[in-house]
């Protein structure tokens, strides 16, 4: 199994002791279902790096676009980790859990007032600016609040991460931050220096995400560094952050690598202090944005078999009650995920299925040619490693109603985001 919180009892998949097809018959498919234990002990994978590598001199912020909801942001906060907001709406979400907005970076390339505003008034930890119109607006809103705003610049370091295109985010042309080889991300530090209401304390850089490999992080360290001298020796100015983003690759197949949580820091606060030696600069407190790493692997989806049509020698479709919009990621990305039949679990694979969701639309798909058990109409499919960016990205193409979200923990199950009804749908419509 992918991960270790997954085993198979009586021809029955468990996750976190619990049974998937007990869970689908408790509170129906398609289903969301996500360990509560293994979401901690990821967050706590990362956290403890810092302790062993690092001194303790770092943060680990949640990217919560991963999987938002009230529940995450409290669990987050009862581990003693931040988060990384995109929008004003996961930043409410925040809020509401009872999240301390000192421990809230907020990001995006183009918020908007409204949210640059309720951030300001909130008093969040850092805003990573993306452009110099953000940086300008952010200004006059915190002069206007008689504040001083702690910013990050979201700088690209001009990395190809390797891996799919829709999310690299670290390489010039790219639509994120100011570029370091063009000299724009020097010149924006100079501008910053200069507003009177803008506190610059760190630099940010994401290099893209489900990266498998620790060496574009470590090089990301060096050339980030570059800025960081520059800054010093040019503007006499010590930027006291370092802010890494996200991206930590996972295993959506059995056969991927990995690449252990801890690696990460440990490959970096070598280089880190290396150069901070060489060049007497200053150690920085390192933050890290980890969002796929923590909720990915520890969810699955549960969904119920409807039609199986074989096209001989062509194709065998699997139909199953979900679809593109609880997982829109193979049609985004063409995503590949490991399924099994969570009632026949033990089983072998001796069949090869293209997983069909119910969409008005010929690529709504979870994923071609997988290998499964041989299925029928009734039987629970379970699809693995869901627990990020499925949710988070949901729709509803077709007005069909989100699914539920249940947590597990220690052989207990509970609902922590309810199924949307078709009341829910219309609750907009005038
Ligand atoms: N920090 C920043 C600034 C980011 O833009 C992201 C992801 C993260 C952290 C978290 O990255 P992670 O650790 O989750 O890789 N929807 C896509 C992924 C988009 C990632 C966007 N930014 C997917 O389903 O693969």
């Amino acid at each position: 199994m992918l991960t270790n919180n997954l085993t198979v009892n009586n021809n029955t998949l468990y996750i976190g002791n619990v049974s998937a097809v007990e869970l689908a018959k408790e509170y129906g498919t398609p289903l969301y279902v996500m360990d509560e234990n293994l979401i901690r002990e990821n967050m706590r994978a990362f956290k403890k790096s810092f302790d062993e590598y690092y001194d303790g001199n770092g943060l680990v912020c949640y990217a919560s676009k991963a999987f938002s909801c009230l529940e995450i942001y409290r669990i987050a906060k009862e581990e003693g980790v931040g988060t990384d907001v995109v929008s004003g709406g996961e930043l409410y979400t925040a809020l509401k859990a009872g999240f301390d907005p000192k421990n809230v970076v907020f990001h995006g390339n183009n918020k908007t007032i409204e949210e640059l505003e309720y951030a300001v008034s909130v008093n969040v930890g850092r805003i990573v600016v993306d452009n110099l119109t953000e940086l300008e607006n952010l200004n006059g809103i915190a002069q206007k609040a008689n504040k001083i705003v702690d910013i990050q610049f979201r700088i690209k370091p001009g990395i190809d991460a390797h891996t799919h295109d829709f999310v690299k985010t670290g390489q010039i042309d790219s639509k994120f931050g100011f570029a370091l080889e063009t000299g724009e991300a020097f010149e924006a530090v100079k501008k910053s220096l200069e507003y009177n209401n803008i506190n610059l304390k760190g630099l940010h850089c994401h290099i893209g995400s489900q990266i498998m490999d620790t060496e574009p992080f470590t090089h990301a360290v060096e050339v980030m560094f570059t800025l960081i001298e520059k800054i010093k020796s040019e503007l006499n100015y010590e930027i006291d952050e370092l802010n890494l983003g996200g991206g930590f690759g996972i295993k959506y197949l059995e056969n991927d690598d990995f690449i252990p949580y801890n690696e990460y820091i440990r490959e970096c606060s070598v280089v880190v202090k290396k150069i901070a030696k060489e060049k007497n600069l200053k150690v920085p407190f390192i933050m890290i944005e980890p969002g796929r790493s923590i909720a990915a692997p520890a969810g699955i989806t549960l969904y119920t078999v409807g039609a199986v049509k074989n096209i001989p020698d062509i194709r065998k479709y699997v139909s199953i009650d979900g679809s593109m919009c609880d997982n829109p990621r193979y049609a985004l990305y063409q995503s590949t995920y490991e399924a099994l039949c969570a009632n026949k679990a033990a089983e072998e694979k001796n069949d090869i299925i293209t997983l069909a969701g119910r969409c008005c639309e010929s690529g709504d798909l979870i994923g071609k040619d997988m290998p499964l058990q041989t299925v029928d109409a009734g039987d629970i499919i379970a699809v693995l490693a869901t627990g990020a960016y499925n949710y988070s990205m949901s729709l509803n193409y077709n007005r069909l109603p989100r699914p539920a979200v249940i947590f597990v923990k220690d052989g207990k199950s509970r609902v922590v985001i309810k199924r949307e009804t078709y009341e829910d749908i219309i609750r907009n419509d005038v």
